[in-house]
């Protein structure tokens, strides 16, 4: 993955992207959407065959995973229970100067030299003031030049100087009948009307302190300031590692604000503000507020898990890399249904908690969430390894206890190794019983499961036995900042056989996971022609499970009727198994390089032989080309599903 080549590799890629039809800006025709991607007729295949692989792997093969399908707008009030609505947010941070809006926490980390404009007033400002108490114009201005900053002059000197030197005309002033008082009050309202904000720009090694003056300039320039006179501090002060200024100018940027990223929209004809909804920010919420109802729909037991894919739409303060950040995405969420530890112990004695080398390649009932968690890291490893995303290009990054959510116990995200850098794909929470409990609360409608073995266990237990179990949970909730008396309540419930489930939560993205298998596939090649001639082909080496078409059919000459003849038969039958391409423009080697580009693996080609012209033996069997190192076979078209169906899905 070098970006030692002269076009930088994204660059390629979403060229690639836009010439083969894998991802085309949306509404292009239009000059764009920023934050918004359409995908093309390779790129909806490729989409949708990563689908599929994670609605496979997640749920239609395992016996504990149901699927949920909810609409996109929900009721506002679960956005306001999940903590969407108050602290859904970014912080944002603009430039001062030219307004363009940064993600604050993403901005650059820059090192430099601060410059600080203590103000600056307009030059034509000054001739006014002249010229209202009779000084010649020449006098002031040329005071006022642009040598104030080589002067390095405060804005209390200033203002000193302003009333010396009016001082020195009040004789002359006076003369003319002008009160003291009334040139003070001019002055001030002189100052507080031409005079304008502190600034600061950042001046990068090596840059001249002028370069900075011309940002300042243009920062009082836009408030206003016609010709501004800039007066620059004498202290200069030492940067480090900052994110406060814009890394394409060095301006200041305004202090950060938190900006809520839910898209609002109004229900009804006659909606007002009373009528707000979300277009939602994420799929996780749906499977919370309709989890009772799958439960009692379907024979369903904890531990279990509600899976959805579907769109989720984020106001991003800056959508970059390509479809990485988004404002529209999609979204592969399970929400894992767990006990709480507490109840595994009452049923089993103890939670069998996870160690280095633990075992977690089948669910255990005595499992607490610590382990559930292990296991969902491992199974999502597992099936990114299965679509070709092997350990070389994922990582880990586990969340401390610092940056974890207050409600959440632990989360991993798992990376991936962009060409931009090493990025998130998918995070995988473990986050208590924090989702049902809320709603629960806001709704006012019960979310607790019923387990008759944990009531069962709870029945046994002597009234030694309960309290020291009551007290031993009071402690431990202690411990981790819960209060004693809820910790009781709590209790109440379990020992009746009730409790809220706790979830582990994998969240995957769709999009980037699109563009990490783009990414990955990406691969050029020297070829060398017929004539000798060297060129760089693009091969995407998609792993044939995820590519958007698995086989192309091409009869070797498209003038020759039993050629076409039987490729199309070909194509006919295994098109409706698998994702077939037909194609008979062009030579051959075009043919396969074209093939090569879309990431087909297989390409099938009907020759003479196929038809018999060298005997029996070759009759019926195609020339089967692998992409990936052009090895050719010789197969019976008989045979040619049974060859391919398992290598593709
Ligand atoms: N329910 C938890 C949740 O939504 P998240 O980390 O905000 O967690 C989960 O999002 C995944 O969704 C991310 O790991 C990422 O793959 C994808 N995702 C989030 N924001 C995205 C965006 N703006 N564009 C594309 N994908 C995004």
């Amino acid at each position: 993955m070098s970006q030692t080549k002269e076009i930088p590799l994204m660059e390629k890629i979403v060229s690639l992207c836009k010439r083969k039809g894998f991802i085309f800006q949306s509404s292009e025709i239009y000059g764009g959407i920023n934050g918004f991607w359409d995908y093309g007729p390779l790129g909806a295949e490729l989409k949708r065959n990563l689908r599929t692989t994670w609605w496979n792997a997640m749920m239609r093969e395992r016996e504990d995973v149901v699927p949920l399908d909810a609409t996109i707008i929900m009721h506002p009030a679960i956005w306001k229970a999940s903590g969407h609505v108050d602290t859904f947010s970014d912080p944002m941070a603009d430039c001062l100067v030219t307004k363009k809006r940064f993600r604050a926490d993403h901005v650059e980390p820059q090192s430099g030299i601060a410059l600080k404009y203590l103000s600056a007033v307009p030059s034509g400002a000054v001739v006014d003031l002249a010229s209202q108490f009779g000084l010649g114009d020449g006098a002031i201005l040329s005071w006022m030049g642009p040598s104030l900053i080589e002067q390095n002059l405060t804005p209390e000197y200033v203002c000193e100087s302003f009333r010396r030197k009016i001082a020195e005309q009040l004789g002359e002033s006076a003369a003319m009948g002008v009160p003291e008082a009334d040139i003070e009050s001019a002055i001030q309202r002189w100052l507080s009307a031409h005079v304008i904000a502190e600034f600061k720009v950042l001046l990068r090694p090596g840059k001249p302190k002028e370069s900075a003056d011309v940002v300042a300039k243009a920062f009082y320039e836009a408030r206003g300031v016609k010709n501004p006179v800039l007066i620059r501090s004498q202290t200069e002060e030492r940067i480090e590692n900052s994110r406060s200024f814009n890394p394409e100018n060095g301006a200041q940027l305004t202090e950060p604000k938190p900006f809520n990223l839910m898209y609002k929209t109004y229900n009804g004809a006659t909606a007002t503000e009373a009528d707000v909804a979300y277009l939602r920010p994420e799929t996780a919420q749906a499977i919370f507020v309709q989890f009772k109802n799958v439960v009692d729909s379907t024979r369903v037991k904890v531990p279990f898990g509600i899976g959805q894919i579907g769109k989720a739409f984020r106001n991003e303060v800056t959508p970059r890399n390509f479809t990485f950040r988004s404002r529209e995405f999609e979204q592969m969420e399970l929400e894992f249904f767990i006990p709480p530890d507490e109840a595994v112990r009452l049923v089993h004695g103890s939670v069998a908690a996870w160690s280095e080398g633990a075992d977690l390649s089948m669910p255990q009932t005595n499992w607490g969430w610590e382990m559930w968690h292990r296991y969902w890291v491992a199974q999502r490893t597992a099936y990114y390894a299965g679509i070709g995303l092997g350990p070389d290009v994922l990582d880990y990054f586990w969340q401390g206890k610092a940056d974890l959510a207050h409600y959440a116990r632990a989360c991993v995200d798992i990376l991936f190794k962009f060409p931009f850098g090493t990025e998130e794909l998918e995070g995988i929470a473990a986050r208590g019983d924090f989702d049902l409990t809320q709603h629960q609360k806001h709704s006012g409608k019960p979310l607790e499961v019923f387990d008759e073995e944990l009531r069962a266990a709870a029945v046994k237990l002597t009234d030694e036995q309960r309290a020291a179990f009551i007290a031993e949970v009071q402690e431990d909730w202690n411990d981790h900042n819960k209060s004693r008396e809820d910790a009781a309540l709590f209790c109440e419930r379990l020992l009746k056989g009730f409790y809220v489930p706790h979830v582990i939560e994998p969240s995957a993205g769709l999009d980037r996971l699109a563009l990490a298998v783009l990414t990955l596939a990406y691969t050029e090649v020297e070829k060398t022609d017929a004539k000798g001639n060297k060129e760089t082909q693009i091969v995407m080496r998609f792993h044939p499970r995820i590519a958007p078409k698995k086989v192309a059919v091409f009869p070797l000459l498209k003038n020759k009727p039993e050629l076409v003849a039987k490729a199309r038969a070909i194509y006919d039958t295994l098109k409706k198994h698998i994702a077939a391409d037909y194609d008979e423009g062009g030579s051959i080697g075009k043919r396969y390089a074209r093939q090569d580009e879309a990431g087909t693996p297989f390409c099938v080609t009907v020759d003479f032989d196929s038809l018999g012209e060298k005997g029996d033996e070759l009759k019926d069997t195609v020339t089967l080309r692998h992409r990936d190192d052009g090895s050719q076979e010789r197969v019976k078209i008989s045979d040619l599903l049974g060859r391919l169906l398992p290598l593709v899905s």
